[in-house]
């Protein structure tokens, strides 16, 4: 067995075990105002950065899938943990995470020490989407911050822009995701941008043919080609659908003309077994809604069942007598 399928089937086996512990209206006495505070600051920021409602709404996917939606996604590195940030898949690409700073600010000013990091990302998703015009759900709290966070298991678990839709089926049942829960979640990318970066090899490079992926329509190359030419800046960014701001179901018709932005993206309608649902959601908006509000809820419930604590800055585990040992007299409190 490949050493991330026996990684992720153990981390299912315990999540499925903490899940129940998870249930609307978990802060209903602790923290009333919780989700009318996250929906308030979301729309804030969407005011001032329209893209930091995608770039948040990625974060329940980083999180989540790297043992379980516990926060460790956001954690800073420190001299002696490196965290996801910095990992293959986060680097340079990741954003947005002072939006989650400010969420949390606005939470422990109401109610401090209550609201988890963890849940924050899945409020704030939930809000993004619905912020974008897309699905609203109830979404399930009561998640611990992690203590720790991994660089290698982030390396190791997040798929990179070249997988393909027969290796994302596998990686995703491995979390009891179904085929239904990979196109439909994929269809978050109906909403944001991505880098040149992840669309090079597509571009002049595919599968190492020196040629272009003939998946992609002419029209379309055309364009990237000129966004992103051979030698040029790779962090230049591109919509990843027709109308990056609105969570709509453009991405799925974009699937079907041939002008999916990553190689993840396209391959899911090339391949036969993703395919039905990818014109499932091409014709049909509502079925799209529905199916990929389902899929949150099933990506949120992915646990690890580690021990876990209600961090006060999303970005540090909360100082202890413990966690100063150790770092060499540098003052770790949270301030
Ligand atoms: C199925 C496998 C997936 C792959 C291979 C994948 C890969 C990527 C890549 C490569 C980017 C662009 C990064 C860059 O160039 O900097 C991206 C962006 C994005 N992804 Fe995914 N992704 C997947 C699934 C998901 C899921 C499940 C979600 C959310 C539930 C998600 C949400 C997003 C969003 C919203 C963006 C745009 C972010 C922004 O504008 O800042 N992705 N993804
Ligand atoms: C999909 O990706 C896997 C793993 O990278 C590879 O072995 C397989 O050949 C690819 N399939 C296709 C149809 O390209
Ligand atoms: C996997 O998900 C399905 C559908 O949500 C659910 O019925 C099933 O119980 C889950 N499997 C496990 C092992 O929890
Ligand atoms: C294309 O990819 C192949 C295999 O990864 C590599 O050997 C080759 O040097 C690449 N060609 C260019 C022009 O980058
Ligand atoms: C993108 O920008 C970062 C930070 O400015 C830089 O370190 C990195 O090398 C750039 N990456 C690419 C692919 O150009």
């Amino acid at each position: 067995m490949h050493p991330l399928a026996a990684l992720a089937f153990c981390l299912c086996t315990a999540a499925m075990a903490a899940a129940a512990d998870l249930r609307p209206g978990y802060y209903a006495d602790s923290c009333p105002q919780a989700e009318f505070i996250v929906r308030d600051v979301m729309r804030k920021a969407s005011f001032r950065d329209p893209r930091s409602q995608a770039s948040v709404m990625r974060l329940q996917f980083h999180d989540c899938f790297v043992n379980g939606c516990d926060g460790s996604v956001l954690l800073d590195d420190t001299p002696t943990m490196m965290g996801e940030k910095l990992s293959l898949s986060n680097i340079n690409s990741l954003r947005s995470f002072e939006v989650v700073d400010e969420v949390k600010e606005a939470l422990e000013a109401a109610c401090p020490e209550v609201v988890s990091c963890a849940d924050i990302i899945i409020m704030a998703s939930r809000d993004a989407v619905a912020l974008s015009g897309g699905p609203e759900w109830e979404v399930k709290l009561g998640r611990k911050d992690s203590l720790t966070a991994s660089y290698e298991d982030s390396n190791e678990i997040m798929p990179s822009p070249r997988s393909n839709a027969s290796y994302l089926v596998d990686l995703f049942s491995k979390y009891n995701l179904s085929i239904q829960d990979l196109v439909s979640l994929s269809g978050s990318h109906s909403i944001g941008k991505g880098r040149c970066f992840s669309v090079m090899f597509r571009l002049y490079n595919q599968s190492g043919s020196g040629k272009p992926d003939p998946a992609m329509e002419l029209k379309y190359r055309e364009k990237l080609d000129k966004i992103c030419p051979l030698g040029g800046d790779e962090n230049v960014t591109v919509a990843l659908d027709a109308t990056p701001e609105v969570f709509d179901n453009q991405y799925f018709k974009d699937l079907v003309s041939g002008r999916g932005f990553l190689n993840s993206d396209e391959t899911l309608y090339t391949f036969p077994k993703t395919r039905p649902f990818v014109e499932t959601y091409r014709d049909d908006q509502q079925k799209f809604y529905k199916d990929f509000a389902q899929g949150m809820i099933r990506l949120g419930d992915l646990q690890s069942g580690r021990p876990g604590e209600i961090r006060r800055n999303c970005r540090l585990v909360n100082a202890n007598k413990h966690s100063f040992i150790g770092y060499g007299g540098k003052n770790m409190e949270v301030s």
